[in-house]
């Protein structure tokens, strides 16, 4: 039996001034299917996305939805066949009810003169129950966390005949058990006839939901298969996604027996971490683990001095610097701090490339009388782009340009350049597709070996942990639960330590 197709893409090309996003993509989706799309930064995933949402026009090739062929297509048209996209904002009104966001656009749509609220909350309710969600239909949206904004988007879209529902990298904001209930929600989606379009760069919840899987390599499919037909590896997807193979070794370390680079003592925030005591010597990676809301970044931004602790100690090679007061003061120790929140605070968007991944190191480059050294920059400039390949790269244009995941790139760019001693990074791999996320460990891992430089890895990704680093904490409410080698240890070990409520 043939299954309907809902949209189905032949030799599609769509370029931006020359940069070819798509370049002879074919892509198709059935009925009730939940079909993950996965590739590089910058492979074109979200321009795929936005042609099929009418968001873009596309150059060359064959767009059908719903079995009939489309020279061009508009948002309206696209949402009338029953197209409904999630992006990573969910766009939705703060200062409006939750029963007024899931109908807005059915209510407006409907072209209706008079809006019966009675009617709102019932269908409303109505909706919510169809992902067995309570949320409480008239509290206002600004109230709501996250993963609750993510699930009132579902409905909204739900609420609007949705017959193909995409989902641009939706998991990257949410906690595990969030994930996990997003996942059951997809599933029960599929179950009520549903399609589903997931984007995500995590692996191992694409092969837990996938019914198939698309990956992407450069502008078109590379691989596209049913997972009823065929299981894939993760190893195999990354082969497929960057055409390389990498191997799973462990960052050895020998201690030389130097004074620590970092020593902690006794560190406590009221109300974030409590006597928190760790050292870091030179060349070492050490990761931090733990859910959401276990102290992990407060610790790490007491450590740089953005909010600081109420006591302990910090020794750096040896001498006792009491409490890191400042930012100021931790730039003087040569600690740099990568946040997590890169997207929105790292990187001046609208200034070129090259500019923001020089930025922290510019004052190096001014003379005494205050002019810049412009050819010693630009060679800086050339030297700091070097150290990772990002797609497409010009390095004129502004960063704007770049994909999300390359834009973070940048930003890490931009703090490897100082040459620091101490690099705390938190979460520095959010939302990087596999093929960046082992280039950046490859930098991180060689800034360690060839620097001596002592780094600080904040992660939720155990997997990522076991990879990149040589010891790794857990940490649980505030505190250190546990301390391990990674050589004398297990991924699956470190992982039911972590779901355990309290480590012994
Ligand atoms: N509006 C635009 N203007 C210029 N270039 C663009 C624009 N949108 C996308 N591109 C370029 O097209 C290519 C594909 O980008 P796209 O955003 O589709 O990648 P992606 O697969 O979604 O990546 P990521 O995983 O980082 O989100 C990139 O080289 C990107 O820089
Ligand atoms: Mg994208």
């Amino acid at each position: 039996m043939s299954m309907k197709k809902i949209v189905n893409i032949e030799n599609m090309y769509k370029s931006f001034f020359g940069v070819v996003a798509l370049d002879g993509m074919n892509f198709s989706m059935e009925e009730g299917e939940i079909r993950c799309l996965v590739g590089e930064n910058g492979c074109g995933k979200s321009t795929l996305i936005k042609i099929i949402s009418g968001f873009y026009p596309f150059d060359e090739g064959k767009l059908e939805i719903n079995e009939k062929e489309y020279k061009s297509i508009n948002p309206a048209e696209s949402i009338a066949e029953g197209i409904q996209v999630i992006y990573q904002d969910f766009s939705l009104f703060d200062n409006m009810t939750v029963a007024e966001n899931i109908l807005m656009y059915s209510t407006v749509a409907g072209k209706k003169m008079f809006i019966n609220n009675t009617n709102i909350k019932k269908k409303a309710i109505d909706t919510l129950k169809r992902i067995n969600v309570s949320i409480d239909p008239d509290a206002y949206v600004s109230t709501l966390s996250v993963s609750q904004k993510q699930l009132i988007a579902i409905c909204r879209a739900l609420a609007q005949d949705c017959k193909l529902l995409v989902m641009d990298e939706p998991t990257t904001a949410l906690t595990t058990h969030e994930v996990e209930r997003l996942l059951e929600i997809v599933k029960e989606l599929k179950a009520q006839g549903v399609a589903v379009i997931f984007v995500s760069h995590k692996l191992e919840e694409v092969l837990e939901i996938c019914d198939s899987i698309t990956i992407m390599r450069s502008g078109r499919n590379v691989y596209d298969g049913k997972t009823t037909e065929r299981i894939l590896s993760k190893e195999e997807i990354i082969y497929y996604m960057t055409g390389k193979q990498f191997s799973d070794k462990v960052y050895e370390f020998k201690s030389e027996g130097d004074i620590p680079l970092l020593q902690v003592k006794n560190y406590t925030l009221d109300g974030a971490f409590e006597d928190i005591s760790f050292q870091i010597e030179k060349g070492e990676i050490l990761g931090i683990t733990g859910i959401l809301g276990c102290g992990r970044s407060e610790l790490a931004e007491a450590l740089f001095g953005v909010v600081p602790a109420d006591s302990g100690n910090v020794l750096i090679d040896g001498k006792d610097i009491g409490i890191i007061k400042n930012i100021e003061q931790a730039i003087e120790h040569e600690i740099a701090y990568v946040p997590d929140d890169r997207l929105t605070k790292g990187l001046h968007l609208e200034q070129s490339i090259a500019d923001n991944a020089v930025i922290r190191v510019l004052g190096e480059f001014a003379s005494r009388f205050g002019t810049l050294d412009k050819k010693a920059l630009s060679e800086q400039k050339t030297k700091s782009l070097s150290t990772l390949s990002v797609a497409g790269l010009v390095p004129d244009n502004p960063v704007r340009s770049l994909s999300g995941g390359n834009q973070q790139k940048i930003c890490l760019i931009k703090w490897l350049s100082t040459n620091p001693h101490i690099l705390i990074l938190n979460c520095p791999t959010v939302g990087v597709d596999v093929g960046a996320k082992s280039e950046i460990h490859d930098i991180i891992r060689n800034l360690a070996r060839e620097n001596g430089t002592a780094v600080v890895v904040i992660s939720d990704d155990v997997y990522e942990i076991m990879q990149l680093c040589n010891r790794v904490l857990i940490m649980k409410q505030g505190r250190i639960a546990l301390e391990k080698n990674i050589a004398d240890t297990t991924m699956e070990y470190l992982e039911a330590a972590l779901a355990e409520e309290k480590t012994t």
